[in-house]
């Protein structure tokens, strides 16, 4: 057997990245180019995770270490891992350049031989696409989180076609012309993405229902999937074509969060930036968590009957009894209907809710 026949599907991956690691952070949706979209991660991260308050945080498959740097601006202690040497050396250079103190590791995400329940959460963005095992991987990350630990997956169908692309191809024949000089290298790379796309796990599309499916399966409690990524790609818009951009919007674009079932561990609740959805089911149970992050002094989670998993809001007083006393003496309310109006004696007050 010669040393090419022992070039798998894994290798061919990873020299893929590590060829696409020198131009990678010129790429809108990669790099962050303004502070707009910066703050729209942010936030989507901080709705999801909570804040950083030291926790241990790994970032999977984290390529030039943009996410990494966006969980380390939140307060998190942050590990990133990639299986590209390449990318890796991008990622350690802006570390050094920021002055932020993060640890990147080289290996693989489906074996990543990290200690097991060491991290507090997981989050990964645009690596699930690409898996060949997601199953492995999803058991993989699982033990590695500590109970109660949550994983975020950033990711999309990027295989399926809508109108959107036939519209930006149409475009961009017409703007760019015949007698466009072929980008032999671009050529390439789309043709080793195109073959690398075809034998992946997902190669129909990473869709968020199967990797909810597969989450549930690995053990993680009903993940919760998060359609709001309207303000990142808003902000992406401003620097790309608007064809580009309107493709962008309408694709299979998601989050998901999925916890690790077990006693709460050291984490802070998830938060929320709108209010709830009108039609919430009763009851509603209310939790007060009680923080040692200077952050978040006083949260509650909510728990809809139907609409798990726990979202939690950044809120001190906004949950009142009328005396005005705030409810921070009791651990557990039961709320007959959605948290807007008053029941029991306790008033919601969703003002700080938004933003
Ligand atoms: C699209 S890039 C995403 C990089 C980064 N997460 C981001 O969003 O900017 C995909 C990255 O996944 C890495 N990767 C793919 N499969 C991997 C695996 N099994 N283990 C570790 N890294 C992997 C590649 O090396 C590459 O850096």
């Amino acid at each position: 057997m010669t040393a090419h026949a022992n070039y798998s599907l894994r290798d061919e991956i990873r020299d893929y990245w590590s060829d696409r690691a020198e131009t990678f952070d010129l790429q809108v949706g990669h790099e962050i180019f303004s502070e707009q979209e910066r703050a729209a991660w942010h936030a989507l991260i901080s709705r999801h995770l909570g804040p950083g308050a030291g926790r241990a945080s790994l970032d999977l498959a984290c390529g030039t270490g943009v996410i990494s740097h966006l969980m380390h601006d939140l307060g998190f202690v942050v590990t990133g891992l990639d299986w590209s040497e390449a990318m890796l050396a991008k990622a350690r250079a802006k570390a050094q350049k920021r002055g932020a103190g993060i640890r990147f590791i080289i290996g693989d995400a489906e074996r990543t031989l990290e200690d097991r329940a060491s991290y507090d959460v997981i989050v990964t963005r645009h690596l699930v696409w690409t898996l060949l095992d997601p199953k492995t991987a999803f058991a993989e990350w699982f033990s590695l989180l500590k109970p109660g630990g949550k994983l975020l997956v950033i990711d999309g169908d990027f295989a399926s076609r809508n109108w959107a692309t036939n519209l930006r191809e149409l475009w961009e024949k017409l703007t760019t012309g015949k007698s466009r000089v072929v980008d032999n290298e671009g050529a390439v790379m789309a043709r080793r993405h195109l073959s690398i796309l075809a034998r992946v796990y997902f190669s129909g599309g990473a869709r968020a229902e199967e990797i909810g499916r597969l989450l549930t399966e690995a053990g993680f409690e009903q993940p919760l999937v998060d359609w709001k990524l309207g303000a990142v790609h808003r902000a992406q818009a401003r620097q790309l074509s608007w064809p580009k951009a309107l493709e962008r919007a309408t694709q299979h674009r998601f989050a998901i969060c999925a916890t690790k079932p077990g006693q709460k561990s050291t984490t802070v609740p998830c938060h929320r930036e709108t209010a709830p959805p009108v039609a919430v089911p009763s009851p509603v149970e209310v939790e007060q968590h009680r923080s040692s992050t200077p952050l978040s002094s006083d949260c509650y989670s909510l728990r809809w009957q139907g609409c798990r998993p726990v979202c939690g809001f950044p809120v001190r007083h906004d949950l009142r009894h009328p005396t005005g006393a705030p409810a921070v003496r009791s651990r557990r309310l039961q709320l007959a209907a959605r948290p807007t109006r008053a029941d029991r004696g306790w008033k919601w007050e969703p003002s700080d809710l938004d933003g």
